[in-house]
């Protein structure tokens, strides 16, 4: 989709315009010319009363049709990125062109962008009809052109850890999902390395070998590096990049099987989140480590009871094959300790807990120390994307001692889930600034709503370029001692 800056007096014969409405249908600032044309009667036929997630289609006397979106009762960023997203799924011209630009918030231009950009994405890949939103270009009126270019990038990015992560797991064996990877971050002028198995097992990468085991299709570890001219501060991405998850000897049910493509959404994420940090020009360093395989059950697969040894760190007893993600990442933390970065943080699709706690819309966020932890949650903030604090409470650490190794995937208890792999994650990412973003509620969306659409949100994205910016203020001090919060 083609999105620009446009005057106030653009052409609108073959358009659709967009304008706005608050809740009891006060006009959207901006909107107020367009919306006082538009026939109230019309308005009350078709039960248009400006609650958010509404939109209508009237008839325009200069333009081809207009859609009419309603904010709700409030008006900030998030209520206008979603009401732009509604809006242009009811477009039916190939051109729109926006009003809700204008309104006088902060960031109104990359809410509108985000929310057209997300909100018409839609993955047409395996259909035969097409059914794709018609419209290809969308004008905004009264933006910036640095904003605008700016949330361009991290939208496309968006869109493109969608892309990865709605397609089916037959055609991303981790070969050929490195070598997508590859191909978008070389475009953005990245230096690409991909670990073939022979790699990795020079490298004694023991958890990703251990969960490889199971499958035909061999692991990839794919590390993707961005380095400016004079970077601020150096931050470490690594991402799960489990192809599928079958839960492996320890078979999962079918029904929680069914998404179980997914799981390679952290890998999907940090990559894309650097692609667009990189191609933004951001003065920070990253370094992107994601491990890539399936999780399977052919001969050979790991077994419970089965004992890993990651590159570094605690021996590992495998008691359950569905503790998985949490082997790979001891692996990508330990690799990624070893670039020396400013902050590590690793995004993962790592636990039923962590969605059964915070549902399916909100990112569980862990912190070595809570400044760490609100450096993300902030930017999660500044980015209109939804993070909640959990306590890297070290009480459950010794749940997962093991008889045989120096630790084991699991706890006996199920409870508390997702703290206890943040825990275990712990023990590899070492003593420096860490975050953990567990992310197995939100990855996916279960209903097209505003710039939301049905199936892989690419949440974290928007989220990490943000803390990349973060990092790359002046005077951003790495503390110099985290405190651990017991
Ligand atoms: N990939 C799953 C976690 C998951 C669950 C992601 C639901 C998205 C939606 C992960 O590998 C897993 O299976 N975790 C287990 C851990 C347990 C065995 C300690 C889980 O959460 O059940
Ligand atoms: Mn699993
Ligand atoms: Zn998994």
């Amino acid at each position: 989709m083609q999105i620009e800056a446009a005057s106030q007096d653009v052409d609108l014969a073959d358009a659709t315009l967009i304008v706005g409405m608050m809740d009891g249908l006060e006009p959207l600032p901006g909107s107020e010319a367009e919306v006082s044309s538009l026939d109230s009667a019309m308005l009350a036929a078709v039960e248009f009363t400006g609650k958010a997630g509404q939109s209508a289609i009237l008839p325009h006397p200069t333009a081809k049709a207009v859609v009419i979106v309603g904010v709700g009762d409030e008006l900030n960023f998030e209520s206008l990125r979603a009401a732009s997203g509604t809006a242009i799924r009811s477009v039916k011209t190939e051109r729109a062109v926006t009003l809700l630009s204008q309104v006088d918030i902060d960031e109104a231009g990359r809410a509108v962008v985000e929310g057209s950009m997300l909100g018409a994405y839609s993955f047409r890949t395996y259909k035969t009809d097409d059914e794709s939103p018609v419209v290809e270009s969308v004008e905004l009126v009264g933006v910036d052109q640095d904003e605008l270019g700016a949330s361009i990038v991290v939208s496309e990015a968006t869109n493109l850890a969608r892309d990865w992560v709605n397609t089916p797991a037959r055609d991303k064996s981790p070969e050929t999902l490195a070598g997508l990877m590859a191909t978008a971050a070389t475009a953005a002028g990245m230096s690409v390395e991909i670990w073939d198995l022979a790699r990795i097992t020079d490298e004694d990468l023991g958890g990703v070998l251990g969960v490889a085991a199971g499958s035909d299709r061999d692991p990839r570890l794919v590390l993707l590096t961005y380095e400016p001219d004079q970077p601020v501060s150096h931050l470490a991405l690594v991402g799960k990049g489990i192809t599928f998850d079958t839960g492996g000897l320890s078979i999962k049910p079918h029904a929680s099987m069914m998404d179980m493509k997914d799981d390679m959404s952290g890998a999907a994420i940090t990559a894309a989140a650097a692609i667009a940090i990189a191609r933004l020009g951001l003065s920070v360093k990253v370094t992107c480590i994601t491990p890539l395989t399936d999780n399977a059950i052919g001969g050979d697969a790991t077994r419970p009871g089965d004992v890993l040894r990651p590159k570094e760190g605690p021996s590992i007893e495998v008691l359950n094959t569905d503790a998985e993600g949490r082997l790979i990442l001891a692996d990508g933390l330990v690799l990624a300790r070893g670039y020396e970065p400013d902050l590590i943080v690793d995004v993962a699709t790592l636990t039923g807990a962590a969605r059964v706690a915070l549902g399916d819309s909100i990112a569980a966020v862990f912190g070595s120390d809570s400044e760490t932890a609100s450096l993300v949650l902030d930017a999660a903030s500044r980015a209109g994307e939804e993070f909640w604090e959990m306590p890297l409470f070290k009480g459950y650490r010794k749940s997962i001692d093991s008889d045989v190794a120096d630790i084991k995937n699991v706890s006996a208890s199920r409870y508390g889930g997702a703290i206890v792999a943040a825990l275990f994650l712990s023990e590899y990412a070492g003593d420096g600034l860490w975050a953990h973003i567990d992310v197995a509620g939100p990855a996916r969306t279960r209903e097209t709503v505003g710039e939301l659409v049905k199936g892989a949100s690419g949440v974290g994205v928007r989220t990490l370029v943000e803390l990349a910016r973060a990092l790359t203020e002046d005077g951003w001090e790495r503390p110099v001692s985290p405190s651990i919060p017991v």
